[in-house]
């Protein structure tokens, strides 16, 4: 029996699980729903990324213990999974015990492989991405909290797998896909690839799986989370389990975790002499609206709030036929409702309704004798045997939206012949003809639901209960005459627009529910104005400025990433805006108090100052 083994991004539980999260993981249950139904034997795997610097600080601004915090996060993330539905056959934690021992076995493995040593290392560290960066990046003044660092650390030889993984893209053309993200790794491999710094010192992270040849240092969290792949499956050559799934048919992953994923990944399996996972599937971004979903920016959305108001199938199917896989999708609250309104309640939904009635009304609700052989009869039942081969080759190559718009033009070519056919009509004059109608329209509603079983479990198994074809497959003439048509709700009841602009209340809560603050929370931001005694660039950083500023008796250092904008000449004496109560950071190696406030538009910015006799330094702004 062919074997299909699927993984997701294992997720950081620094946040509860959000829109992004969920995609990924309804598109592999999804999938695996397909193979599944395909009678292959099918292995979905999702889980936790729980170690690293980022769960640490969660847990540290929570003021509870790392694990305690991993502990209250991963119930959050299973009670979503259970409300989408989600059929993963196992649910990885990288702090459970089976995992630690994987991580350290390879690492061990690898280590006396003589892939691993260790060295000094020197550089601007950033601790909110955790990553050693260029001097470039510390000048874009993107990157807060950069600390130059000077330790010594563990190296992973990724460079000696350098040709060897180019080798293995270029002869495996399925390796990496979309194509151009394909591309992407290749363009990347052109230059030359470094070593990977694979430990952190506990000294400055002890969130993480104790490197088993140094008891000094934990594991750099992207070594330790990619290893939960063979983990789930039973790390060990020998492990029947392992030999049936291993190598992966699919990592899914989005788009900012291709390199982990496909130059980390594949480089330390080939040190620990495993084969490489078979497809790495890059997808792309949910944006709201035009914008990239952020928590600063409070536009995420967030599921479960979609799911309540509109049910979970709806969610599911908008998500799966409004991205087309590896590129960018757009979310708005009218795209959803445009989706769920046309194809679900008008298309699909409609096609239930009135199948049913017309049996109901003029074949006591029993399932008639046999199917139209009349030509459009025969085109509908040809059709409907084209579109499972039609869905299945492109479910196989991981288009999964074109897979529901084919199966959608089917319903809607159904709906046509309905109208072609009228059998409301028909039933005057001839019965029997339009017995064979409904037969056929039934039919190709039965196995359009089985279609989009995969896609919405719970909506159509109202239609398949409808026909007591439960368990019924794809083949064509799944139907049994006789059989008596049970009753059915509406299947997607219209959504009103109208109704829903006039309680806007619903949209905002739904699509942004982190966008508001509370007066309260406003005034926690601590805003007065403040008088530039003294500014002057920071050596080696093109864009700073450090800035000297007095706030009522206080004085205080900003550094500020302005001086493309300002010279220090021209702050002298400017009043401006500062907000006070920042978290104090070091940018460049010098303490920053404070953040001075500016508009900016493109490339234009502007300091906010404020003129006026009255005006004096320390003044509260509200
Ligand atoms: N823990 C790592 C993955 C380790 S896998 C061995 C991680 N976690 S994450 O929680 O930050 O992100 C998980 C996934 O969510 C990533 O694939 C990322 O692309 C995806 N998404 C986050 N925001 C997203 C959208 N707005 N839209 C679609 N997916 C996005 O990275």
């Amino acid at each position: 029996m062919n074997t299909f083994y699927l993984t997701t991004p294992i997720y950081y539980v620094n946040d509860k699980p959000h829109i992004g999260h969920a995609y990924t993981t309804i598109l592999a249950d999804v999938l695996t729903r397909f193979h599944r139904t395909a009678g292959e034997d099918v292995f979905f795997l999702t889980g936790l990324d729980e170690h690293g610097q980022k769960v640490q600080q969660a847990a540290e601004q929570r003021g509870v213990a790392p694990k305690h915090h991993c502990d209250e996060m991963a119930p959050r993330f299973l009670e979503l999974w259970e409300k989408l539905h989600i059929q993963n056959d196992d649910f990885i934690r990288t702090t459970e015990k089976r995992h630690v021992e994987v991580v350290q076995k390879i690492l061990q493995e690898v280590f006396d492989n003589g892939d691993i040593y260790e060295d000094e290392y020197e550089g601007l560290y950033s601790v909110s991405e955790e990553r050693f960066i260029t001097e470039k990046e510390a000048e874009s003044g993107e990157f807060r909290d950069i600390k130059n660092i000077k330790e010594k650390n563990y190296f992973f030889k990724m460079s000696q797998y350098q040709q060897p993984l180019i080798d293995h893209i270029n002869n495996n053309p399925g390796f990496i896909q979309p194509e151009h993200r394909k591309n992407e790794v290749l363009g990347f491999l052109k230059k030359p690839l470094g070593d990977l710094c694979i430990s952190r010192p506990k000294s400055r992270l002890n969130w993480g799986i104790e490197l088993p040849f140094d008891s000094n240092y934990v594991t750099y969290v992207w070594f330790d989370a990619l290893i939960n792949y063979v983990t789930a499956v039973g790390y060990n050559v020998h492990d029947p389990n392992f030999k049936k799934y291993w190598p992966a048919n699919y990592h899914l992953i989005g788009k900012d975790i291709l390199t982990t994923h496909s130059v980390y990944w594949p480089t330390m399996l080939m040190s620990a002499k495993l084969p490489l996972p078979l497809g790495i599937f890059a997808h792309g971004w949910w944006l709201s609206g035009e914008s990239k979903m952020s928590k600063s920016l409070g536009n995420v959305v967030d599921p479960l709030d979609l799911i309540e108001e509109y049910g979970v199938d709806p969610v599911r199917y908008y998500l799966m036929r409004e991205m087309v896989l590896g590129q960018d999708a757009s979310f708005t609250m009218e795209s959803f409702i445009k989706r769920y309104n046309s194809d679900l309640a008008n298309d699909f939904g409609n096609l239930l309704s009135r199948v049913s009635n017309l049996l109901n009304k003029f074949f006591e609700g029993k399932i008639p004798k046999e199917e139209d052989d009349s030509p459009e009869g025969i085109v509908i039942k040809e059709n409907g045997i084209k579109v499972v081969a039609e869905v299945w080759d492109q479910i196989e190559t991981m288009r999964v939206n074109d897979a529901i718009e084919s199966t959608l033009q089917f319903v809607r070519s159904v709906n046509k012949y309905m109208e072609t056919k009228a059998p409301w009509k028909m039933a005057k004059e001839d019965l029997n003809a339009t017995g064979k109608v409904l037969f056929t329209a039934a039919e190709a509603l039965r196995v359009s639901a089985v279609l989009l079983d995969p896609v919405m479990p719970n909506r159509t198994k109202v239609v398949l209960e409808t026909f007591n074809a439960q368990g019924s497959g794809l083949d064509w003439g799944g139907l049994t005459p006789g059989n008596k048509l049970n009753q059915h709700d509406v299947l997607f009841p219209r959504i009103d627009v109208k109704k829903l602009k006039k309680s806007n209340q619903t949209e905002s809560k739904s699509v942004s529910p982190s966008n508001v603050i509370t007066f309260d929370e406003f005034k926690n931001v601590d805003l007065q104005t403040a008088k530039v005694l003294r500014a002057e660039k920071v050596d080696g950083a093109d864009k700073l400025l450090k800035i000297e500023v007095e706030v009522g008796d206080e004085k205080r250092q900003i550094i500020s990433g302005i001086a493309q904008y300002y010279t220090p000449e021209e702050l002298l004496g400017k009043m401006v805006v500062v907000v006070t109560n920042l978290k104090p950071a070091t940018i460049f190696g010098i303490e920053s108090h404070g953040m001075l406030l500016a508009a900016k538009k493109g490339k234009e910015l502007t300091l906010i100052t404020i003129d006026g006799e009255q005006v004096s330094s320390g003044m509260q702004i509200y």
